[in-house]
């Protein structure tokens, strides 16, 4: 079996009901927890802030892996390793001085992720990818969960897998949007590490069991 990492995404929760899917996740075979931070600025959305973080960070039993998309991050690291985030992710087209703001997450005792949107390419990773704990791959626009998978992903992770083991870095491969039972196969055969999935999970009719499927996949 793969060892690969499913990390189901609260954006698809159900917010009447959100302690009750983070139990859900807490008892079910995922490794974390994905948030998707939106300003409505970066991204056409806006999502949640650090009240409903802070008690998803209460209640949920597993590492948060932070996506922000978000102008500016380096404005709340900190509040966000205060939050409780084990990953931390950035967007490589919000940030002028990314060198910099790596190494400042990783500072405050966080691991440091990547994003690219689909349009941008892996190779512009080459002069920081020795430094980061994770590359997230956008496999849909960010801002909104359900949308469909963009294919041009697998050959994304093809070179950044390349680009990693080149450059020695440690760095696992995060694929977000769109995954679902039928791409998760070959995702994990062109190197992805971890997959997220909101939608896949949330409107299954037995989370729970999806949740298996995705773990379970080879
Ligand atoms: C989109 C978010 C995703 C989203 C994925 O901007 O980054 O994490 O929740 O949702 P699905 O899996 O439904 O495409
Ligand atoms: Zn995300």
């Amino acid at each position: 079996m793969s060892q690969h990492l499913v990390a189901p995404s609260l954006l698809s929760a159900d917010f009447t009901r959100l302690g009750d899917d983070i139990e859900m996740v807490n008892r079910s075979e995922a490794d974390w927890f994905h948030i998707d931070v939106m300003d409505g600025v970066f991204v056409p959305n806006i999502s949640f802030g650090m009240p409903v973080i802070k008690a998803i960070g209460k209640t949920a039993k597993k590492p948060l892996d932070v996506h922000l998309m978000i102008v500016k991050p380096e404005r709340y690291f900190e509040t966000f390793r205060d939050l409780g985030a084990a990953y931390l992710s950035i967007h490589y087209e919000a940030v002028t001085h990314l060198h910099r703001a790596v190494h400042q997450i990783r500072e405050l005792g966080m691991k440091a992720g990547v994003v690219l949107n689909p349009h941008t390419p892996v190779q512009l990773l080459e002069g920081i990818i020795a430094d980061v704990d994770l590359v997230l791959l956008m496999s849909v626009n960010p801002g909104f969960g359900g949308q469909k998978f963009i294919e041009s992903t697998y050959e994304k992770i093809v070179k950044l897998k390349k680009l990693i083991g080149e450059k020695h870095s440690p760095a696992l491969i995060e694929i977000d949007g769109g995954v679902d039972l039928k791409n998760a196969g070959k995702l994990l055969a062109a190197g992805a590490d971890v997959l997220v999935a909101g939608n896949t999970v949330f409107s299954s009719p037995d989370p729970p069991a999806t949740i298996r499927a995705l773990k379970h996949t080879v």
